[in-house]
């Protein structure tokens, strides 16, 4: 099939690779020249796992290709999925759902035969609706079918996700439209993957309650965490426990800052804020409940930190790790960097290393000071904060004994409840993590 995609992002890059992958020709729109000029030359504009080889095997094959010009994408493709950006609104009442609402605006007009505009970008339950509206007030021709089609990548895993879904969510009203997707989607839905077909509000609510249920599970092991803290038990052995009952199950329980990122903490104060004005009273409550106990958790991982440290810090501290989760690049609503300027609120001075996120921390945070490795960082720092659980940190063996001779004093505070402690116990390290008891070598 021949697909555009519009907007290429951390999902619709990824996204457009997949399709390139699955044997579509794809074209992918581009507004920034300069990330439409890397994609071109196969240069990923941030680090996900896998898409830079995706990226480089599919431009070279010649089925996947940028362009600025929207025009080209009109004429090119058959389907034409949107993937443009959804901030929060300055108010932080709600999306902005410009970006979503313009692509549409000016795509509509330049189609000059049939087509399906497949909407994946996350929207406030309503926001369909507007965009028929706009498609029924500016096609030229008939047969413009629209489908929302939410998307549910973790990043990180964007391209692996995109290829091996779990489900695929599709709320359209035509059969036109449900044959289109089952087309663009035959190669996995073979695989028998489940397509979720259903009207267009359920499809919104669908993606709303899903970044839902996932932060109340991460809120609600990080408010078990506090409750250990107060009774000396351990969460990690609770998450464990609880996790190995089929009605909890253990994904997305560990402890730790907070969820973070470009989705989750606009996801969820967007739908909390859509539901209050719904006058859904509970549904507003249990949210308000997920988002305050986020809130608060870089103030109890600096908490933490001062007790490890036996007080609060004026000197370096170690921050290792800026990006909002592992596997990513991206530092957008970044726990580890929310941290960083608690700590320095409280005079504290972060030395920041990141194997990925370094150039976009430094943008976002210029303030702060850098570290190209994880030895610089440690070296005359304090102590040591593990604020993003990459592997090659948790899980260096050499780090704990490289360390050991440039920190201060031998203490790492993990506030990702990600390390193992171990090998820092046998180097002779202080390990410290979230609602779990100090353990000592
Ligand atoms: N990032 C994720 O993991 C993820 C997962 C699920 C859903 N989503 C949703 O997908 C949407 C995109 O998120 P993102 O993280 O990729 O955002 P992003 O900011 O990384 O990407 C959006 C891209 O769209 C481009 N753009 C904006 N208007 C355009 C236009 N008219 N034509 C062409 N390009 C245009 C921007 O330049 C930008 O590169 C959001 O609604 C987000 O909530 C993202």
């Amino acid at each position: 099939m021949r697909v555009s995609v519009i907007g290429c992002g951390h999902l619709g890059a990824p996204h457009a690779a997949a399709m390139a992958e699955l044997g579509h020709e794809v074209i992918g729109v581009e507004l920034d020249p300069d990330k439409c000029r890397a994609l071109s030359a196969g240069t990923a504009p941030f680090y996900e796992a896998d898409f830079e080889e995706l990226l480089v095997r599919h431009t070279s094959s010649g089925r996947l290709r940028f362009t600025t010009d929207l025009a080209e994408a009109a004429s090119f493709a058959d389907l034409h999925f949107i993937a443009v950006g959804t901030p929060l609104r300055e108010d932080g009442r709600g999306y902005d759902v410009s970006q979503v609402i313009g692509a549409v605006r000016s795509l509509v007009p330049l189609l000059h035969r049939p087509a399906t505009i497949v909407g994946k970008s996350t929207v406030t339950v309503g926001t369909v609706a507007r965009i028929q509206e706009v498609i029924d007030a500016g096609a030229q021709v008939p047969g413009v079918d629209l489908v929302w089609n939410p998307e549910f990548l973790r990043e990180g895993y964007a391209v692996q996700d995109s290829l091996f879904p779990d489900r695929i969510v599709a709320g359209l009203t035509s059969p036109r439209a449900r044959a289109a997707i089952e087309e663009v989607y035959a190669q996995i839905l073979d695989r028998g993957v489940a397509l979720i077909l259903t009207d267009p509000p359920t499809a919104e609510v669908i993606k709303s309650a899903a970044n839902a249920f996932l932060t109340t599970k991460i809120s609600f092991i990080n408010a078990m965490a506090e409750v250990c803290e107060f009774v000396g038990a351990d969460v990690n052995t609770v998450a464990h426990a609880i996790g190995l009952d089929k009605r909890i199950g253990p994904g997305g329980m560990r402890p730790g800052i907070g969820y973070g990122g470009g989705c989750l903490p606009k996801d969820v104060a967007a739908f909390t804020h859509r539901v209050g004005e719904l006058g859904a009273q509970h549904a507003h409550g249990l949210l308000a409940a997920v988002e305050s106990v986020n809130a608060g958790r870089p103030l109890a991982a600096v908490e933490l930190i001062e007790k490890a440290h036996g007080g609060p810090i004026s000197g370096r501290v170690a921050l290792l790790g800026a990006a909002f989760k592992a596997g990513t690049s991206d530092v957008r609503d970044s726990p580890a960097l929310r941290l960083a300027v608690r700590l320095a609120e409280r005079g504290a001075v972060p030395v920041i290393y990141d194997p990925e996120a370094l150039a976009a921390a430094r943008a976002l945070h210029p303030e702060f000071t850098y570290a190209d490795t994880a030895e610089q960082a440690v070296s005359g720092a304090e102590l040591v904060v593990l604020a993003t659980e990459w592997p090659e940190l948790t899980a260096d063996p050499k780090l704990p004994e490289d360390a050991a001779g440039l920190v201060r004093r031998r203490v790492l505070v993990d506030v990702r409840n990600a390390v193992e402690p171990g090998p820092w116990l046998a180097a002779g390290w202080e390990v410290w993590q979230l609602g779990r008891k100090p353990q000592r070598p």
